[in-house]
């Protein structure tokens, strides 16, 4: 099999194959249905000297206004099978190119626990693994059993057991440790046929309350996911944006008490006393989470600012949205290092991009993300 099977189409425009609706075109762009597609799309990079991409579904991700000057790959692989099945569990193996949220549809609706509160991510099966998704209590980790892989170094496929993926907080060997070395081919997930629901997030705990249950079933839980993100946050479809742009925190205690002091010179007496609540509701042996949110909104009143064609989306300040319809990748980075500036400025902390950026140079990066 050559690579002549491959329809490798040239100056192909990421920009809708992103939820931001953002960036240049790819140089070459090849849609790779099986294994055989990936390999061959790797050998025509390597013939031909050219960087890769994997393009997973585009809902992570801030494309240059350039492009990407190599060869993007978007992996296609679809499928469900069940592989296992007990009187607990069952075990699902799904392709990499599967829509995320069928997946969870589809398991609801057969009875089975352990995707219900990851409803309605956008993205693919691939993504979930890749950054160890998370939401509403739960996260990937919780219920990936393994990851069947293609080794681009050693050329052949692989599987990794749950342990063996480094799941950390949006990270997995695969975007971190040995990021661009794997392309994710399937899943196994290994559901359960009785659950309890997770109602432990203060957002889920407050929509039951309102709605006076107290015991949801399976398909409840779902509802009250869908129902949350749909009020809080904006849909892609609708709005070009890419979620949280900045990741959460984990602060130590040193950093905390920094924290607090710049807090009390720069704020006043409610945001310091929202900042305590929070602190002794998420305080974990890992150390203090706090939510970038509350520093983007509460500590620098940064919610709903506007800058060119991007804006902070209104009811989650983590959320840059592409306003305009017409925003550039420099007005998204432009707007995120004038956030990660305010919020050093006023809390003394640095905070990071949560998207993947594609096509970008280090100076450009350094340009735009800049502290000082
Ligand atoms: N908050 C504010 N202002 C806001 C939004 C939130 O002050 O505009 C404060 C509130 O105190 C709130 C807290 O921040 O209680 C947490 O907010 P929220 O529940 O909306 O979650 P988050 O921590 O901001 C994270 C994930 C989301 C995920 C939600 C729910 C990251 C970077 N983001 O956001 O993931 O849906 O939790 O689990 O970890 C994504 O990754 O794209 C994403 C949307």
């Amino acid at each position: 099999m050559s690579e002549i099977s491959l329809k490798i189409e040239e100056n192909v425009s990421l920009k809708n194959l992103t939820a931001f609706r953002i960036g240049g075109p790819a140089r070459y762009f090849v849609k790779a249905e099986n294994l055989e597609d990936i390999e061959n799309a790797f050998k025509f990079a390597d013939e031909n000297s050219l960087k890769i991409f994997v393009l997973g579904s585009g809902s992570n991700l801030l494309v240059s206004d350039d492009g990407f000057d190599g060869l993007v790959i978007s992996p296609e692989i679809k499928g469900i099978e069940k592989i296992e099945e007990n009187n607990d569990e069952v075990k699902l193996k799904i392709g990499s190119g599967e829509n995320w949220d069928e997946m969870v549809a589809y398991t609801v609706n057969e009875g089975l626990w352990g995707m219900e509160n990851l409803s309605y991510i956008p993205g693919k099966v691939g993504g979930v693994p890749m950054q160890n998704v998370g939401a509403y209590g739960t996260e990937a980790k919780n219920i990936v059993e393994s990851v069947f892989v293609y080794d681009v170094v050693e050329k052949k496929t692989k599987t990794f057991q749950n342990e063996e993926c480094e799941f950390g907080y949006r990270e997995s060997r695969f975007n971190k440790r040995e990021k661009k070395r794997y392309v994710i081919l399937y899943v196994i997930f290994k559901l359960k046929k009785t659950g309890i629901p997770n109602m432990k997030y203060l957002d889920v705990e407050n929509y039951f309350k309102e709605h006076g249950v107290t015991n949801p079933s399976l398909k409840d839980m779902r509802e009250a996911i869908v129902w949350i993100r749909k009020n809080k946050l904006p849909d892609p479809a609708k709005v070009g944006n890419a979620g949280s742009f900045f990741k959460n925190l984990i602060l130590n205690e040193q950093e905390l008490e920094e924290l607090f002091e710049n807090v009390k010179k720069n704020t006043n007496e409610k945001v310091v006393s929202e900042l305590i609540e929070i602190r002794n509701k998420l305080f974990s042996p890992s150390g203090i989470k706090i939510p970038t949110a509350f520093l983007v909104d509460k500590v620098c009143g940064l919610k709903g600012f506007q800058m060119g064609g991007v804006k902070i989306h209104n009811t989650q300040a983590l959320v840059l949205v592409n306003e305009s319809g017409k925003a550039t990748a420099e007005e998204i980075l432009s707007l995120a290092g004038h956030v990660m500036r305010e919020v050093y400025k006023k809390t003394g902390i640095k905070i990071y991009p949560e998207p993947e950026l594609v096509g970008f140079t280090d100076e450009e990066l350094g340009k735009y993300l800049t502290m000082g």
